[in-house]
């Protein structure tokens, strides 16, 4: 404290004879620890493209940030709010003042006020900037320039956020981009430079928890490369990284549907264990993850998201979910988009034991079952169905149809979880229509009730089937779906004439499940179907043969597709 005094005057004295003002706070100031800070995080979420959109807040796919929004994740239990902000198109004159446009600090203020009025911890940062203007990886990259407008655009930020509370903490620069040890170098600087900044602008600053920047923010660049700051020695700060492994899952990439083997597992604790091999003193947060609920299966997905938020908080680190707006939030209705996987991360943060549906985890399966479903196909007799749970050491209390328990004539479980729902309780599905024939509850004696929906299924129709690449307009290309079950696409298959694949030959060395499949970007699923990209629509024009599209749905098996064609 008294070091930290003598520093922060001496700060002041460099700051004022910069000829700026040092905010004289009024309010106190409760100083805390990085460590405490941090852990006061869990869990948190992310207002992913909103004031980090670029150009300008709403040019994405969320209107303005509201004061509403943060109030329903509050209510909905998360205690801290990363708020992404890009500067890069807010400045209003250049080298060597960097003035930042008033109005939109003002917004961000706003918005921040807004946060910690819900007395959520909150972390502010500088966010796309770092590919728009600070990237030290480009050609010809001005590493002078990135310093300065660096310096200057956080001594700005410092200085208006300088008497905020402590739950307002700052973050140097999301994913700063490089690679190599230079680029490092670089950003080791601009860590200091940040320092001193937050510093200079004096307020109650020196006592600020700070989120200093690792390259790219993953764990292993991290630990290469970063260097501990010895300036400002009293300084509360620590690190954090964003963890979105395996990518082709959390993003369901290349047909990969499925998660949670003992080497899908291990992976991810190696990940961790590496990072707090080295940073095992370092207060550490994990600022963004996710798992997409467009993307991926239902089960899987819970799967990871206990595992990933339980075993974050065994190595310490709070973790805080991405959410891009289409993720998990319905920012219009209030919904999450999955309301299990949020009540599973819930009870993971607050150290509870979740059961969990069961679900494939085998890569060689020729097909795939998840118990986050029953799946009745059409026409086919009614037969006792037998769904497997992960019990974790917990029992099943009660299985609910819209709060009306079931009876014990309608299901059993064995001790070790495989539920069998009787053709008795199921023979209404016997003349139901394809689609969700209703949801049922499962309560558990520890842990986060799960879901179990029962879906009559058949093939999806698509009114068109075949596209002429040819007379094909430009940009995205949306296939419509009629779908006659669950209504989501889980993989896209894109195999060539020739029989080779349109992207990604080495995924021949994959299982039958994600052999040839397309990775994520250039398709994505929509409410109404399939969405090809433009950039996608234009890899199909560039391979310069006719093109099969296999659409796959949920329940997978291989061979049950339903085939698009491009002509040419
Ligand atoms: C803060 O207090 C100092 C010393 O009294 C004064 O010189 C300075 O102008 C004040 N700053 C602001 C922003 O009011
Ligand atoms: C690099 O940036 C500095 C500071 O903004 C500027 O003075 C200098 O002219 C720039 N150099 C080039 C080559 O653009
Ligand atoms: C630290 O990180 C490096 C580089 O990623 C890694 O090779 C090493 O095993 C880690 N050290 C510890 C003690 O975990
Ligand atoms: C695709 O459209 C082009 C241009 O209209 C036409 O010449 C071609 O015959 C069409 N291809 C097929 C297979 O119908």
């Amino acid at each position: 404290m008294h070091v930290s005094h003598v520093l922060s005057i001496l700060a002041t004295v460099a700051y004022v004879t910069n000829s700026q003002s040092i905010q004289n706070c009024t309010r106190t100031f409760k100083s805390t620890t990085a460590a405490a800070a941090f852990a006061a995080l869990d869990p948190g979420w992310n207002l992913g493209n909103t004031l980090d959109a670029v150009p300008n807040e709403g040019s994405w796919n969320n209107p303005p940030a509201q004061a509403s929004t943060l109030a329903q994740v509050k209510a909905r239990g998360f205690k801290s709010i990363r708020i992404p902000v890009t500067w890069a198109y807010h400045f209003t004159s250049d080298s060597p003042t960097w003035q930042v446009d008033k109005t939109f600090m003002d917004r961000v203020e706003t918005v921040v006020d807004q946060a910690l009025a819900l007395d959520f911890s909150v972390v502010l940062n500088v966010h796309h900037d770092s590919w728009v203007w600070a990237d030290p990886s480009v050609a010809n990259a001005n590493t002078t320039m990135i310093e300065e407008k660096f310096t200057r655009l956080w001594s700005q930020i410092a200085s208006r956020f300088s008497c905020k509370s402590s739950k307002l903490i700052f973050e140097a620069l999301n994913e700063p981009a490089g690679s190599t040890k230079e680029h490092a170098d670089l950003l080791n600087r601009l860590n200091t430079y940040f320092l001193d900044a937050v510093n200079r602008a004096g307020g109650h600053n020196p006592n600020r928890v700070l989120s200093l920047s690792g390259l790219n923010m993953n764990t292993e660049l991290t630990s290469l490369y970063f260097t501990r700051p010895t300036t400002y020695p009293l300084q509360p700060w620590g690190l954090q990284f964003h963890y979105y492994s395996p990518y082709d899952f959390v993003f369901g990439a290349w047909g990969k549907t499925i998660w949670g083997s003992d080497a899908d597992k291990a992976s991810l604790v190696n990940d961790f264990e590496l990072f707090h091999g080295n940073f095992s003193h370092v207060p550490t947060f994990i600022g963004e993850w996710s798992v997409s609920t467009g993307q991926t299966e239902t089960a899987a997905r819970w799967k990871y998201t206990d595992f990933f938020v339980s075993t974050a908080k065994k190595y310490g680190y709070s973790s805080m979910q991405w959410d891009n707006g289409n993720d998990q939030l319905d920012r219009t209705t209030g919904k999450w988009r999955d309301e299990v996987g949020i009540d599973i991360l819930l009870a993971a943060a607050a150290g509870k034991v979740n059961s969990l549906a069961d679900s494939t985890e085998d890569g060689s399966a020729t097909s795939q079952f998840s118990s986050a479903y029953y799946f009745h196909k059409l026409n086919t007799p009614i037969a006792d169905a037998q769904i497997q749970y992960i019990l974790n050491g917990n029992t099943l209390l009660s299985i609910t149809d819209n709060s009306t328990p079931l009876t014990p004539a309608d299901f059993s479980i064995t001790p070790s979880g495989l539920l069998t729902l009787s053709a008795s309780y199921l023979s209404p599905l016997a003349t139901a229509q394809p689609g969700l024939h209703k949801t049922l509850t499962l309560t558990f004696s520890a842990g986060a009730p799960l879901t179990l929906s029962l879906y009559v299924y058949t093939t999806p129709t698509l009114p068109v089937t075949t596209y002429n690449l040819t007379s094909l307009p430009p940009g995205d290309l949306h296939i419509p779906i009629s779908y006659a079950g669950l209504p989501q696409v889980a993989a896209v298959k894109a195999v060539l004439a020739d029989g080779s694949y349109l992207t990604d030959a080495w995924t021949m060395y994959l299982g039958v499940l994600q052999r040839g499949y397309w990775t994520f970007g250039e398709w994505e699923g929509e409410g109404a179907g399939l969405k090809i990209s433009a950039s996608g629509v234009e890899r199909l024009r560039g391979a310069g043969q006719d093109v099969k599209l296999g659409v796959e749905f949920f329940p997978r098996v291989e061979g049950e597709a339903v085939v698009v064609r491009f002509v040419r």
